[in-house]
């Protein structure tokens, strides 16, 4: 089978927004004052997202399982930015085409975190076509851990029925396309329990970039990057395939021969 190279229309993209107590440390600031300074690049890098087009899906890695494990002062004032920026932008969402979803564990965050994303998820429900998915309280392995608690105890399970228990776990309604591009600003190179089932087959690209600097600029180039591989899914890559195609008829001569 030939690979396919269409440009795809609707691509999922996911960030591993870091560095930013390095940026506020860096300039004498204390590390609330990167995750301020953040909250302007998600602003920006949303703006961005829809504007530059192809891009249907972002995810955005706002505060993971293990975050609560930072001093309290940070956790208090993450959540207050997360509440506020829900607050604020959920209005401009439902306007301009953006669904808010939270995706991550819902029973540890405070009353006052869940009435605002309870808000901004009713009031941005039938925005359409962008969707923004934050992930909050959010832990990959502990997501594919509460699905496969819930599969079927009988009969054979696939692929699919997973990928359906974690959009169902995630509150996220409608299950999200597996990522086709993961982002991580800040240097490190790793993944941190992000999306692991959703992004098998990923394009991961990693940037220098400390996330409060990131911007459409930036998401322009991870975009450039990931449109210059070649995505091969297993597959031999495009000009071995158009070389030798597997198609049915090859396989029978190929068993007529043996
Ligand atoms: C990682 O940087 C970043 C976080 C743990 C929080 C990300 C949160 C925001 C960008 C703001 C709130 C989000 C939304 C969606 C409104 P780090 O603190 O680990 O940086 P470091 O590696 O330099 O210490």
């Amino acid at each position: 089978m030939l690979l396919s190279f269409a440009p795809q229309s609707s691509l999922h993209v996911a960030i591993i927004m870091d560095g930013n107590g390095r940026w506020a440390t860096s300039r004498g600031l204390p590390r609330t004052a990167g995750h301020a300074e953040g909250v302007e690049a998600v602003r920006r890098t949303v703006e961005a997202a829809r504007e530059l087009g192809g891009i249907g899906t972002l995810t955005l890695f706002a505060f993971s399982s293990d975050n609560w494990q930072r001093p309290g002062v940070e956790v208090r004032a993450l959540m207050r930015l997360f509440r506020r920026y829900l607050a604020e932008e959920a209005e401009r969402c439902a306007a301009n085409g953006v669904r808010i979803t939270v995706i991550g564990r819902r029973d540890r965050l405070s009353p006052t975190v869940l009435r605002e994303i309870e808000a901004a998820e009713a009031r941005t429900r039938h925005a359409s076509p962008f969707r923004l998915r934050l992930a909050v309280d959010y832990s990959a392995r502990d997501a594919i851990l509460r699905a496969a608690a819930r599969l079927p105890r009988i009969g054979e399970t696939s692929r699919e029925d997973l990928t359906r228990l974690l959009a169902e776990d995630a509150g996220d309604g409608a299950a999200a396309p597996d990522v086709d591009l993961l982002i991580r600003t800040g240097g490190e190179k790793r993944l941190s329990d992000f999306l692991l089932w959703e992004s098998a087959y990923a394009e991961l690209v990693f940037t220098e970039r400390m996330w409060p600097d990131f911007g459409a600029a930036d998401l322009a180039e991870a975009l450039r990057e990931f449109r210059s591989r070649e995505r091969r899914f297993g597959k031999v890559p495009a000009a071995a395939a158009r070389l030798a195609p597997e198609t049915p008829e090859r396989r029978e001569r190929a068993a007529a021969a043996r």
